[in-house]
This record gives structure tokens, C-alpha cells and sequence, in this order.
């Protein structure tokens, strides 16, 4: 039976160009949808999973990230004056205890398995998860959980996959698949961002990953590879060969994935997470109604 797994990091040092000049001030991980950070649908997924320990990889100017989490003495007390338990019980989910959370600095933003690496003295001799909370994931059992239960069977080492059109292939790390399982499939092969007509297979890499301490060895010795940065998907490949390691595994996870790096992505998931909710839903779903039909009849 594989250790249980308890920590998970997420990185969030990146520069989050895409969204300038918002993230100038803001870090990409506060900016909401609807009313709730992204960093806290991630928690809310690590916690789901049995998640105890969160390791923030952070950098420069990324402190209201920090302040998000802490106790919030003076507006709780007021909220208490005024008798509003239910924005209470909402603040309380936003708290971390005391040695819950840690914050790591990453002095530069060298990519995405540099950001891990800068955890390691945290991560210690154990398998952990490691969360991107770009990528928000709709599901009735949350993502992370889905794989905590497949990884038991499993072991070794597991991301997130999804299948995506050859036209965005090229954006993602590639599975190159062994035997396909359904759920689970196991992988021969692991390509950062190859051209479509080179890319193993339609099987994308998304921002959820279980680990094993190993990995952090392989990026001890790593140089940097696609696009000058230090990628993840290169030290989880170099597990796929390691005659002591115990496999990589591609998990097919049920639920839809918005991708919140990118304006398009955070749009569709404002629009969809609104609509899910009981006081906006039926406000949204009649301009929406409008728009559409005014500009139909524009057309
Ligand atoms: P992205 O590729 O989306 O980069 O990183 P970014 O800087 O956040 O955004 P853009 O492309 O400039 O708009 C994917 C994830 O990896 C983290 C990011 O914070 C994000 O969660 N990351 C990336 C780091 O923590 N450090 C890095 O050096 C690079």
C-alpha cells in the first residue's frame, strides 16, 4: 500500500503575463470567480483529498496571496456584532492554523519544476501532490480526491490527463501511453509541448500531480529543457526508466477543467460557476439570453 499522501505544493511564482496589467498588483491566484479566489477552490480540493500540509512556492509580490490566509481578528468581530454567521462560516473556511501552511520563495521564475524543487527540504522522504490553481476543476468528487483513491492501486507516480484537440496539443506535456486501462493508463513516454504532428498521443498533462520524493533528486541534477525553463514533465519522464522507480500514471479524471491561466479559460469558468449558483443563475442565464439573441439579430 502506497504512503498516504498529506502535502501538497502549489506554485504559484509565475509572472502571470497573460493577465497584465491586473497582475502588476494582484496575483493571478486571488483574482476571483464569482466571489472566491482560485487558491481557494485549490484548497478546498487539497482538503478534500486529505491534504494537512500546504506548501506555497511563492515570489515577489505575491503577499496578499499571504494575507488571504490569515486570521482576520477586526472584520470577524464585526461580523459577529452584527450577527452574520453566514459570512462568518465563510471566512472561517479561508483560515489556515498556525504550521498548516508554508510559503517558499522562488527568487526566479525558472519554471514550473524549478518552483517544486525550491520545496524539497519540506517534502522530505514522502510522496506528495502538487497543484496548480490556474487549473479549476469542476467535478462532483473533486479532482485531487479522484486521484488519491486511483493511487492507491497504483503507486509510482500520477498526473492528471485529458484529451484535447491536435490544434492545443502543442500547449501541454503529452502522455505517451503503455496500456490504457480506461481511468488509469500507464505511460511509455512523457513530451513537453511537442509540435501537433510530432505530439505520442491526445493526452494533455493538467495541473494535478501525485508524487514520489524521487522526483526532486531528478530535478536536483536538472538543467533547463523546453522553452528555457525547468520542466516537471522532464523529471517525471526520467521515472518512467528508472529501474527502482515504480511507474508513471496517467489518470483520466471525470469532471471539466478550466484553464484560468489564460482570459478565455477564466471567462468560460465565471460564466459556469455563476451559473451553478442559486442567486445569480437565473439573472446570468436571462442577459446571456439577450446578448446572444441581440447579437443574432445583428448578424
Ligand atoms: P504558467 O505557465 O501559467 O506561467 O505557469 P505564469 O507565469 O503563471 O503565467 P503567464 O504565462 O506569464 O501568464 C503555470 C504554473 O506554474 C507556476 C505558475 O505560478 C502557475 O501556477 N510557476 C511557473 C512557478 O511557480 N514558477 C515558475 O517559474 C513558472
Amino acid at each position: 500500500m502506497p504512503k498516504k499522501v498529506t502535502k501538497a505544493i502549489f506554485p504559484v511564482a509565475g509572472l502571470g503575463t497573460r493577465f497584465l496589467p491586473a497582475t502588476k498588483s494582484v496575483p493571478k491566484e486571488i483574482m476571483t470567480l464569482v466571489d472566491r479566489p482560485l487558491v481557494q477552490y485549490a484548497i478546498d480540493e487539497a482538503r478534500a483529498a486529505g491534504i494537512k500540509e500546504f506548501i506555497f512556492v511563492t515570489s515577489r509580490g505575491k503577499g496578499a496571496l499571504e494575507d488571504y490566509f490569515d486570521h482576520s481578528p477586526i472584520l470577524e468581530q464585526e461580523l459577529r456584532k452584527k450577527g452574520k454567521d453566514d459570512l462568518l462560516a465563510i471566512l472561517k473556511n479561508t483560515n489556515m492554523d498556525s504550521g498548516e501552511i508554508a510559503y517558499i520563495r522562488q527568487h526566479k521564475a525558472l519554471g514550473l519544476g524549478h518552483a517544486v524543487w525550491c520545496a524539497r527540504r519540506l517534502i522530505g522522504n514522502e510522496p506528495f501532490a502538487v497543484i496548480l490553481p490556474d487549473d479549476v476543476i469542476a467535478a462532483e468528487k473533486p479532482c485531487l480526491q479522484q486521484m488519491v483513491e486511483a493511487y492507491q492501486e497504483t503507486g509510482g507516480n500520477m498526473v492528471a490527463a485529458m484529451e484535447v484537440p491536435p490544434e492545443k496539443i502543442s500547449s501541454y506535456g503529452v502522455l505517451d501511453v503503455k496500456e490504457d486501462k480506461g481511468s488509469i493508463v500507464s505511460v511509455k513516454g512523457m513530451v513537453e509541448k511537442p509540435p501537433a504532428d510530432q505530439a505520442p498521443s491526445n493526452l494533455a498533462v493538467i495541473g494535478r500531480y501525485i508524487l514520489s520524493p524521487s522526483i526532486l533528486q531528478n530535478l536536483n541534477k536538472m538543467k533547463s529543457g523546453a522553452g528555457g525553463e525547468i520542466q516537471l514533465t522532464d523529471a517525471i519522464a526520467q521515472e518512467i526508466n528508472n529501474p527502482d522507480g515504480q511507474g508513471v500514471f496517467g489518470y483520466r479524471f471525470r469532471g471539466q477543467r478550466f484553464d484560468c491561466g489564460s482570459k478565455a479559460g477564466f471567462l468560460q469558468a465565471t460564466v459556469s460557476f455563476a451559473l451553478s449558483r442559486a442567486d445569480l443563475r437565473d439573472d446570468l442565464y436571462r442577459y446571456l439570453q439577450e446578448v446572444v439573441e441581440i447579437d443574432q439579430a445583428a448578424q
